[in-house]
């Protein structure tokens, strides 16, 4: 509809460049994880949530038998800076002592989220924790996280789109893009 495509400044990333990308990064995961039984995917809700899902069945063509988990952890809240606050939302439903976790992210910005996440899934005994983030910002990055798998690094405006939102909203735009600073404003 024409208010979303209006409120957007200019696409970072493209469907087209989104779904290379996660084509060549499943195939690296694949590689890396030919040798095990399962791998075990935690997707971070809500902004995950299209990466996971692309990521899962491009990574499922070619690689171990992929399982799919979910927790929702929140440090934004409505803002568009990170409060470096990390609520669990909802934890994990299954033990994941001695799988093989790679944690799904759709942006690792300040790295707050994922460095508290790391620790957290640690903390639950699992055989190795891994990464794989669609997009980075490397100039925001406030605390230094491994993400193993990278998509996209990207310059440290406010982004939204496949799965990151503003308030709850543009998460359904296929691509990513810069939202324009006056809809910030709004609401
Ligand atoms: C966003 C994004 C990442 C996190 C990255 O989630 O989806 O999970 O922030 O920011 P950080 O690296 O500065 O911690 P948000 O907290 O907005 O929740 P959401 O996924 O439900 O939108
Ligand atoms: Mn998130
Ligand atoms: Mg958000």
């Amino acid at each position: 509809s024409t208010w979303h495509s209006s409120d957007i400044d200019h696409v970072i990333v493209s469907e087209e460049q989104i779904r290379e990308k996660t084509a060549e990064l499943a195939k690296q995961v694949a590689a890396d994880y030919a040798d095990v039984e399962s791998v075990l995917l935690v997707g971070v809700l809500k902004g995950a949530v299209m990466f996971m899902a692309d990521f899962a069945r491009a990574l499922g063509r070619s690689g171990p038998p992929v399982e799919m988990e979910f927790m929702a952890v929140s440090s934004y809240g409505q803002g568009t800076t990170s409060s470096g606050v990390v609520r669990i939302l909802k934890d994990l439903d299954r033990d994941i002592a001695g799988r093989h976790v790679i944690v799904v992210e759709d942006i690792v910005d300040s790295g707050l989220t994922l460095s508290w996440l790391l620790k957290y899934l640690e903390s639950r005994s699992a055989a190795n924790v891994d990464v794989v983030a669609l997009l980075r910002k490397p100039d925001a990055l406030r605390v230094s996280v491994p993400v193993r798998y990278v998509g996209f690094d990207i310059p440290s405006e406010f982004v939204v789109g496949y799965g990151l939102d503003y308030a709850e909203r543009y998460r359904d735009l296929p691509f990513v893009g810069v939202l324009k600073p006056s809809v910030y404003g709004r609401g």
